[in-house]
Order: C-alpha cells, then sequence, then structure tokens
C-alpha cells in the first residue's frame, strides 16, 4: 500500500494506492479560489495553506481509504518540479509519516506521475505508449517504453499550453484559472471566426507565445466591440491550441511507430482536446478529470516503478525547484 503526497503547486493532495495500481483514494483540496483574486498562484499564500491542510488531507486520504497508517508499507512524494515552499511542505511531512514508522520513501518527479497518470485503474495503458503532457507550467511528448521512465520527444519552446488558456482567458476578462473558463465558453462560439496562428517551431516541438500575443492584437483590433466576440475569440484561440497539441501527436506516433496514446496534464481535461483524441485512428487513454489535473495518486502510480530509498537514506532527502 502506497500513501503519496502532492503539493507541488495550489492543490494539496494525497491518495492512497496499491501497488497494482488500484486507486482506494484521491483526495485533492483546491485553492484555486483563494488565488482565483490575484490571477494567478502567490507561491508564499500556496505554502502557507498547504502547510494548514497537509495533515487533514494525508488523514481523510486514509479515512477514504478504510486504510491507517499501520497498513502503509511505502510513502511517496512529489521531489519537483514546482514552487519550492509548496513542495517543501510535501516532502518535509511525508519524511516525518515515514520516518517516524521506519518505511521507505519514494521521491517523484512531478512530470513522471502525469506521464504514467493513465497506468492506473482497471483500464491501464500499457508500454510502449505515447504520452501528451499539458500543464499549466509544461507541455512534452513523451515516449513510454517502460513505465519507469520516460524519453522526451518534443516540448514547448515558451508558454505551455495551460500557460496559454491562463493568459488567453486574463486577455479575454475571464479571470483564474483560464482554462476551465475557456473551455466552458467555446462550444458557445464559432472556431473558425478568427485565424489564429499555429506555429510549428521544430517537428515535435510547440510554441504558444505567439498564439498569445495574436489574440492580444485580435482584441485590440476589435477596440469596444471585443466583449461582444468573447465566444468567438474563446473558441477560435482554444482551437488553434488543441490544433497545435493534435498536430504534433500525430506526427510523433507517425515517426515513432507507436499504436497507443495517452494524455495528461491539467490542459488533458478540456473537453475539445478530450474529444479530438478521441476520434483519432487508434487505442487512446484518456484519464478522468481527476487524474489529470494535480493530484497524488498519480504521484503513488509512479512510485511503483521507482525504487524506494529504505529509512534513514531519505532524511537529507531536499525538495528541488527544477528536476
Ligand atoms: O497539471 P495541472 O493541474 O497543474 C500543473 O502542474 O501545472 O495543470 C493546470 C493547468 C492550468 O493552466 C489550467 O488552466 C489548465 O491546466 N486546465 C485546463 C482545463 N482544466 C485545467 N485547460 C484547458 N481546459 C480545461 N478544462
Ligand atoms: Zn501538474
Amino acid at each position: 500500500m502506497i500513501l503519496a503526497l502532492e503539493t507541488s503547486c495550489d492543490d494539496t493532495c494525497a491518495a492512497v494506492v496499491s501497488e497494482d495500481g488500484r486507486i482506494e483514494s484521491n483526495v485533492i483540496a483546491s485553492q484555486g479560489l483563494l488565488h482565483a483574486r490575484y490571477g494567478g498562484v502567490v507561491p508564499e499564500i500556496a505554502s502557507r495553506h498547504h502547510l494548514e491542510l497537509v495533515d487533514a488531507v494525508t488523514a481523510d486520504a486514509l479515512e477514504r481509504a478504510g486504510r491507517r497508517l499501520d497498513d502503509v508499507d511505502t510513502v511517496a512524494v512529489t521531489r519537483g518540479p514546482g514552487l519550492i515552499g509548496a513542495l517543501l511542505v510535501g516532502v518535509s511531512s511525508a519524511k516525518a509519516i515515514a520516518a517516524t514508522r521506519r518505511l521507505p520513501l519514494v521521491p517523484v518527479d512531478h512530470l513522471h506521475g502525469h506521464v504514467v497518470a493513465s497506468t492506473l485503474g482497471e483500464n491501464a495503458v500499457e508500454a510502449p505508449y505515447l504520452c501528451l503532457v499539458a500543464s499549466g507550467g509544461h507541455t512534452f511528448l513523451a515516449r513510454v517504453d517502460d513505465p519507469a521512465s520516460y524519453e522526451v520527444l518534443g516540448q514547448t519552446l515558451d508558454d505551455a499550453a495551460g500557460e496559454a488558456f491562463d493568459k488567453g482567458a486574463r486577455l479575454l476578462g475571464l479571470g483564474y484559472p483560464g482554462g476551465p473558463a475557456i473551455d466552458r465558453l467555446a462550444p458557445k462560439g464559432d472556431p473558425e471566426a478568427f485565424d489564429f496562428p499555429r506555429s510549428a517551431p521544430g517537428e515535435l516541438d510547440f510554441s504558444f507565445s505567439g498564439l498569445k500575443t495574436a489574440l492580444l492584437y485580435a482584441i485590440r483590433d476589435l477596440g469596444d466591440s471585443a466583449a461582444q466576440h468573447s465566444r468567438d475569440l474563446a473558441a477560435s484561440y482554444q482551437r488553434a491550441i488543441v490544433d497545435a497539441l493534435v498536430s504534433r501527436i500525430q506526427a510523433a506516433l507517425e515517426r515513432e511507430g507507436i499504436e497507443r496514446l495517452a494524455i495528461g496534464g491539467g490542459v488533458a481535461a478540456n473537453s475539445e482536446l478530450r474529444e479530438a483524441v478521441a476520434r483519432l485512428d487508434m487505442p487512446v487513454w484518456i484519464p478522468p478529470i481527476e487524474l489529470c489535473t494535480d493530484n497524488a495518486a498519480m504521484i503513488a502510480g509512479a512510485a511503483r516503478f521507482l525504487e524506494p530509498i529504505p529509512y534513514p537514506g531519505y532524511l537529507d532527502l531536499d525538495a528541488a525547484a527544477r528536476l
């Protein structure tokens, strides 16, 4: 039984997962509303709330799983990348829980968690597969031959896809987080009303900063009438992001000769992206929303494939903003 903690950004998460990938509980305490009024995550506020929430969230995860600390064999925790103060809360808590019981600890790369989220649950993807991870901080395509690791085939050269959603939403006056707001508005607009650019910097790389600038100019050109066009702007903007993601997925599948696709990261919660990849002519693993956005089940999921550090070897383990 693995108890995992994840506190890399603004969600305080704990989960209990079995060695074979059965999710017994997956608790997510979102701080989203607290940060909304600042238009983005404020690192210091996030750290303080993690500190207040982490014990309760851990206790809740155990209770929902019908387990006690005595049932836990391994503790897993996100080591990075992320906000350093936020990560420190999870790493310190995980070390304390593990050390008092002399349990082994597995430090996990947050992105590895997103890559293997689709290996959890009953209908798990099996390697080899291609995975698109698109989140607020990262966007990349990975080849997974063995879920213990992954090979990055291409990545964004500037903004992450989630960042493009968040910045676009801000320009449209839709608030934070922007992805869900654009996702809700886009179906009411015409995705072909505005011809936004789909830049192709490299075969399997992404670039979203030009798209964001194109939206800025479109809003500026519309002047006072921009508000009347917000649905069409949102629909066209979302279409441009989804097109860019799907075209690189197709190029990677073709180049690598892989026949299974999984998606992960917060942007994998996007309805249009989910529909677009489901239309691809191959088996596609689309995780439930709670496994796309940040969660601790995916951290336990990755820990299953990694070598645990026995007590007391992890006592000097540090969080890492970058890995
Ligand atoms: O993976 P995640 O929860 O946190 C990071 O590790 O970054 O991803 C958060 C990102 C945010 O940029 C958010 O706007 C985006 O995922 N997101 C979405 C949707 N839900 C969350 N983007 C598009 N459509 C959505 N439905
Ligand atoms: Zn994430």
